[in-house]
């Protein structure tokens, strides 16, 4: 990720990993091989990965290959530092966060048991650090009482569980307890991440919409577009978990996030009544929506029917809820827009931004592979009213959806502190 321009690059933005300090650590598992590519994607966005390998792991994937990937050379030993006799203690200390993936069933078994006989597990129990575990084994070992019950009482001590997904395990068997996609994982980190980085927007009301909206042509048929509303569910999970109180009105029929108020609507129409409402009250307004921008001038209360020839579709406007917003912000509200484009993203994404009055536009070229509508992934540009703007490469979109809201919250604080200012500069009867 990269900051360029303008006042707000060095105003505390961060990526969503950035300077974070990761402890990796990699069990003897098949599943050892995709860890390489978490440490990849972890580095990508910006943490410090610090790879702890188990003896066992090191008969699946050489140290070299973790080595030339990680921020710092691999570790497989309490003993193999000889200008650091603790490694275990300062790499708990250090650690923000410590993530094994995957984590086997032996690991998982000591690490309940409060052994510290490697320096993974060692690590483990000197850390305060929150810890994710991605547990990967054959079905069998994984529906097996005595994992279940390491597991639930892990979890009991707040110890984070990205639990397997189903499909082909080692030696051709399939069944549950394959590791989690890396895309799973690396959102999980980055909620843990979050988390640990205390709730920034706590007491922040963010209202975000998210899915591509319909437009009823007869009672069967609708105009809509290939929004999944992923990248907005997305944002209000991350805004949850950073402490904000977040509405999500949605034309998606995704299940909201826990603790994620969801009001649902369908038509453009319908986004227009109740986001201009209730953008009234909100302090950040995130338009994640793909939004249709015209609609069947009539709709037809029966079916059209084949038999009556080929129907003549007219269409009207819709309203451009965004530009409404604009018009209608109270001072200190942040508002941010997002952009599909297929070419020439960064021109026209500047117009819209101008045009629709916002502070900050996130701008994605949907035509390139795995960015935007039904990906597991994204790409954007951020725009800043100020002129600054942040590249975000390929990432999963709890990874964008945490950078747009670091750029948000730092435009919330900018607007908050210029409006105390402002009061402070009034005579004091016209404050009181
Ligand atoms: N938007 C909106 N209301 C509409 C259309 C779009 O609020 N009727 C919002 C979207 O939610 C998004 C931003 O405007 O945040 C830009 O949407 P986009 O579809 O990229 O641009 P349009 O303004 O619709 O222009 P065009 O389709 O011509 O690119």
């Amino acid at each position: 990720m990269t900051i360029e321009g303008g006042s707000a690059g060095e105003g505390g933005m961060r990526a969503p990993f950035s300077g974070r300090v990761v402890v990796l650590g990699v069990c003897g598992g098949i599943a050892a091989y995709k860890a390489v590519e978490l440490c990849r994607r972890l580095v990508d966005a910006g943490a410090h990965v610090v790879p702890v390998m188990t003896t066992d792991a090191q008969r699946f994937v050489g140290e070299v290959t973790f080595s030339a990937l990680a921020s710092e050379r691999v570790r497989t030993s309490v003993f193999d530092d000889p200008e650091d006799p603790i490694p275990h203690v300062s790499l708990g200390k250090r650690a923000d966060l410590v993530l094994i993936a995957p984590a086997t069933a032996d690991l998982i078994g000591r690490y309940r048991a409060g052994l510290a006989n490697d320096l993974l597990t060692a690590t483990l129990l000197a850390t305060e650090a929150p810890v994710l575990v991605c547990p990967a084994m054959h079905t069998e070992m994984w529906q097996h009482p005595a994992v279940e019950d390491n597991l639930r009482t892990l979890r009991e001590r707040g110890v984070i569980v990205v639990p397997p997904e189903s499909g082909r395990l080692a030696g051709g068997d399939s069944g549950e307890g394959r590791l989690a996609a890396v895309e799973t994982i690396v959102a999980a980190a980055e909620s843990a991440l979050a988390q640990r980085r205390g709730a920034d927007l706590s007491g922040v009301r963010v209202l975000i919409t998210a899915g591509g909206t319909r437009e009823p042509i007869d009672p069967v048929r609708y105009i809509g577009n290939r929004s999944s509303g992923r990248q907005g569910y997305a944002l209000a999970d991350v805004a949850r978990v950073r402490g904000a109180d977040v509405t999500l009105v949605s034309s998606s029929k995704l299940p909201p996030p826990p603790g994620v108020e969801l009001v649902r609507v369908e038509t453009a129409a319908e986004m227009a009544d109740v986001v201009i409402d209730l953008a009234r009250k909100a302090d950040i307004v995130i338009m994640a929506a793909a939004v249709a921008d015209f609609r069947p001038a009539v709709v037809s209360g029966k079916k059209l029917r084949k038999s009556e020839g080929i129907p003549e579709i007219a269409l009207e406007p819709t309203t451009d809820v965004l530009t409404a917003l604009g018009t209608r912000r109270r001072s200190g509200q942040v508002l941010v827009g997002f952009a599909a484009e297929t070419g020439d993203l960064r021109r026209r994404a500047l117009e819209k931004l101008t045009a629709k009055g916002v502070d900050v536009l996130v701008a994605n070229d949907v035509s390139r592979e795995g960015v935007g509508f039904s990906h597991e992934t994204n790409a954007v540009t951020i725009l800043v009213a100020d002129g600054a703007s942040i590249e975000v490469p390929l990432s999963s979109k709890h990874e964008v959806a945490s950078a747009v809201l670091d750029v948000a919250s730092e435009r919330l604080r900018a607007a908050r502190t210029q409006d105390e200012g402002l009061d402070d500069a009034r005579p004091e009867e016209a404050r009181s």
